[in-house]
């Protein structure tokens, strides 16, 4: 039996939710990481994938500069990584120059991949559409990454950014 109530009271119930962290280098070359769980595949062949992202957030602007994009599957470990990648806007400070993560070339596109992700993926942007308050970026996946060790990846596990793997 259902019962109907608030949008906001019903949407609570879509944990766990995957973490990504998108990379993509703002018009001065500057590698800006965000957090976001507003992501899926959004094709099999060839491979995409979506991330939905606020409209004020800085990222906006450095995708729509470089055109492409690095989705990275974070591992249970980089939780700290990705909270702050997910509270500071790279209009203000340089993320990734302020906390220590390494990263390592991308192979196709000029965007970095995170070493210690569970997987990166190199994306080109293939459409962008607005949703209200967003953007939804669509990106065609170039080239694929995977870390060499066994590794879980992060997720959101209950409400006020609560981190952690799925199990
Ligand atoms: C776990 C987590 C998930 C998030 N998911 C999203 C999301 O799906 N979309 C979004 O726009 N912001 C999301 N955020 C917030 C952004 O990561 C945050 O506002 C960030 O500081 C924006 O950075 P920017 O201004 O450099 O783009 C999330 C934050 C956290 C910690």
């Amino acid at each position: 039996m259902q019962k109907e109530v608030e949008y906001s009271l019903a949407i609570k119930t879509k944990y766990p939710e995957q973490v990504v962290i998108a990379i993509a280098r703002d018009k001065n070359g500057k590698a800006n990481p965000v957090t976001l769980g507003w992501t899926m595949i959004a094709s099999g062949s060839p491979p995409m994938m979506a991330i939905g992202v606020a409209k004020k957030h800085y990222s906006v602007e450095a995708i729509n500069h470089s055109k492409c994009f690095t989705i990275a599957f974070p591992s249970a470990q980089m939780a700290e990584a990705a909270l702050f990648f997910g509270s500071k806007s790279g209009r203000d400070i340089d993320k990734f120059a302020e906390f220590d993560c390494p990263t390592e070339p991308a192979k196709e596109i000029d965007s970095v991949l995170l070493t210690d992700a569970v997987a990166n993926f190199e994306c080109t942007l293939e459409t962008q559409i607005p949703t209200g308050d967003h953007f939804v970026f669509i990106g065609k996946i170039v080239r694929s990454h995977m870390n060499t060790e066994s590794k879980q990846r992060l997720y959101t596990i209950g409400p006020n950014h609560k981190l952690g793997p799925a199990s």
